[in-house]
């Protein structure tokens, strides 16, 4: 279908791969359960940057320096903080990122991997009247993520927030990911090619459908049958929010990892509550979409356990993208400096099928 480019290959990538009819994921030669709950976000972050970067120091030093960037871009953009909560958060953190330096080396791309991070938990403080928390150079990327949201992280939610930043971290070319290499190719700067995939990635199509998929539980849940809910939503032609794929035609992986990470964090925080509900409403709305779309394989996707996550991990709906985000730049990053790597600008034809001038006149 020449409007969603379906089946089109547009790059060829050494970077990730999306096994859509086997519902595999494979990133630089490792699959997404063997990275997944056991390796941090900065050694996949270091994974990722492999070969694209000059002497790109090991998993430790590397690590270092993202710490070392959370404090650089918390106080380089301290100054203008204050002004950004006016925004919704994501436009919040997309208008902070817009500030950063547009250059292509290493020290740029570090502070574009940690802007998210940083920028997300500030102004969600700002905007409750709080004073943003300082990052801690020292901590690991997702405990500092959290420290600076709520003061203090349980190691359960820093771990559960780190497997999620891995789960996300690169998708093969998926929407966000494409927008990036397109700016890229233009050798435009690296902010440029993430502010970008950061517009792609808002869209509740993509990045931004997990925010609904609470909104969604909370209505079903307030109407009392699930079932009934759904089926109407179908029929009114609305998608429900955490299902479907343009590559998979089997569950996403994704979910499955994160859902058992929900499972892990168990009763202590709000979600517990909710995976039993949650089950029942997946269970509900797989059934509705096999009779509704008979024509079509539509499974449950990364969002649909996302958004239980980062409930739990003590993040508004509002914010959900914004930590798809903190997750997904690492992909971005080394996705545009792989297509930089070609020299080749990225500039594909359209028909034409408007009408034609009047020559003769
Ligand atoms: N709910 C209801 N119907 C859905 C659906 C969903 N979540 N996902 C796909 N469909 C239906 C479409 O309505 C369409 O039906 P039709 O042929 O009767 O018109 C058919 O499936 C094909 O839709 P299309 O848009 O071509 O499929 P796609 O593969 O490009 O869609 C998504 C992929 C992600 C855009 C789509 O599944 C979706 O909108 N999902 C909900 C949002 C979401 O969870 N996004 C996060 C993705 S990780």
């Amino acid at each position: 279908m020449a409007n969603g480019l379906d089946d089109v290959v547009a790059a060829e990538t050494v970077l990730s791969d999306v096994d859509g009819a086997g519902g595999h994921l494979t990133i630089r030669g490792h699959s997404l359960t063997e990275l997944a709950g056991h390796w941090r976000y900065g050694q996949v972050v270091r994974l990722l940057f492999d070969g694209f970067f000059d002497e790109l120091p090991g998993d430790g030093e590397l690590e270092k320096a993202i710490g070392s960037a959370r404090v650089e871009v918390f106080e380089r953009l301290q100054p203008m903080l204050a002004e950004l909560p006016a925004l919704e958060i994501y436009s919040g953190m997309r208008a902070g990122i817009a500030l950063l330096p547009d250059g292509d080396s290493l020290a740029d791309s570090l502070r574009l991997i940690v802007a998210p991070a940083v920028l997300t938990p500030a102004l969600l403080r700002l905007g409750r009247g709080e004073k943003p928390v300082p990052p801690d150079a020292r901590a690991d990327h997702a405990n500092d993520m959290l420290r600076m949201l709520s003061g203090t992280a349980s190691p359960a939610l820093a771990k559960a927030l780190d497997t999620y930043l891995v789960t996300v971290c690169d998708h093969g070319l998926n929407a966000s990911t494409f927008a990036t290499r397109v700016v890229a190719s233009t050798q435009a700067g690296l902010t440029s090619a993430i502010l970008a995939g950061l517009g792609a990635l808002k869209g509740p199509l993509h990045g931004g459908a997990p925010g609904p998929v609470i909104e969604m539980l909370d209505a079903i849940e307030a109407s009392g049958d699930a079932a009934a809910w759904l089926r109407n939503e179908i029929a009114r032609g609305e998608r429900i929010m955490g299902f479907g794929h343009r590559i998979y035609r089997v569950r996403d992986p994704r979910a499955d990892v994160l859902k058992a990470v929900v499972r892990r964090l168990g009763t202590r925080y709000k979600t517990g509550s909710r995976l039993a509900y949650a089950e029942t409403v997946e269970q509900a709305a797989l059934e509705v979409l096999k009779v509704a779309k008979p024509q079509r394989s539509i499974e449950t996707n990364v969002e649909f356990y996302t958004a239980l996550l980062l409930e739990a991990a003590g993040f508004p709906k509002e914010a959900f993208s914004n930590v798809f985000a903190a997750g997904r730049v690492a992909g971005w990053i080394a996705h545009a400096r792989e297509q930089q790597a070609t020299g080749r600008l990225i500039r594909p034809q359209s028909r034409y099928v408007g009408p034609v001038p009047d020559l003769v006149a």
